[in-house]
């Protein structure tokens, strides 16, 4: 069975058909979702969570996204804790660095990663982290606030990883668990495809960060957890393993990463 360990599918896109995509993931053998809260302004993770609560399917992640950084007041940190303090809320993110939109100041990004970091610390919560930059300024940056305020406390997975080769292995020194999405499907993505490579199968993850990211086969089309299938299958064809033994391992892993309970048969 799969765990898509990164989705939205709490986002107002799937408002009209969510039933039919949750059946769909079911069919493909997806047992379990990871509904992603933040990306979708501080209010956001409002959704994420109440899905979480009406599904047993599905957990749920609270957070600020860096594109939403300069938006959070105390208002909204207020709210934070509160989502988080649900058990179905297990972990906080996705949060973190993104240079390459820049949609808010770098400053308050920064800021704002590190509460995060420190507010996990506190709840004893793992985070889903987000970095992009076009040089390697926010992978820096973003290891130096690890450092600082949890590094050793606090586990963080790096979610749809597309970074280089060598900084995935100092994450993984550092502790981090590294998700990988359709990207490393796509056929220009041969470099990614070598960081997967080389990458040990314990510290891997599945995700299909729907809606975006469509994987090879479905690309241009809204995404959706089902397809972490094929996520997966391209990790197997790197690790030269069976589909069902990436399936299985990246389950337990997220599994492990989210502390989710255990589930009778389960990987
Ligand atoms: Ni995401």
């Amino acid at each position: 069975m799969w765990l898509d360990s990164h989705c939205h599918v709490s986002a107002e896109g799937f408002d009209d058909d969510r039933d039919e995509v949750m059946a769909r993931a079911r069919e493909a053998g997806v047992e379990t979702m990871i509904a992603i809260g933040s990306g979708y302004g501080v209010e956001g993770s409002r959704a994420a969570v109440e899905l979480a609560r009406e599904r047993d399917d599905v957990f749920a992640t609270a957070g600020v996204h860096p594109h939403d950084a300069d938006q959070l007041d105390d208002a909204g940190r207020a709210q934070l804790r509160a989502w988080l303090a649900e058990p179905r809320v297990v972990a906080v993110g996705e949060c973190g660095l993104d240079y390459h939109y820049m949609n808010s100041p770098r400053d308050s990004q920064r800021q704002v990663f590190a509460e995060q970091v420190a507010l996990a610390r506190e709840l004893d919560l793992p985070v889903s982290i987000h970095v992009r930059g076009d040089g390697p300024e926010a992978y820096d940056e973003l290891l130096e606030i690890w450092i600082a305020e949890g590094a050793g406390e606090v586990s963080g997975v790096l979610h749809c990883y597309t970074g280089t080769r060598d900084f995935a292995h100092r994450a993984l020194d550092h502790g981090f668990d590294v998700s990988f999405s359709g990207i490393v499907t796509f056929k220009t993505a041969a470099d990614l495809r070598e960081v997967a490579r080389s990458l040990p199968l314990d510290r891997l993850l599945v995700e299909t960060d729907a809606p975006f990211l469509a994987p090879q086969g479905h690309r241009g089309r809204r995404n959706e957890p089902a397809w972490v299938t094929v996520v997966g299958e391209t990790l197997a064809t790197l690790h030269g393993v069976r589909a069902e033994e990436i399936a299985a391992r990246t389950t337990a892993n997220a599994r492990r990463f989210y502390r989710l309970p255990s589930v009778e048969g389960g990987a």
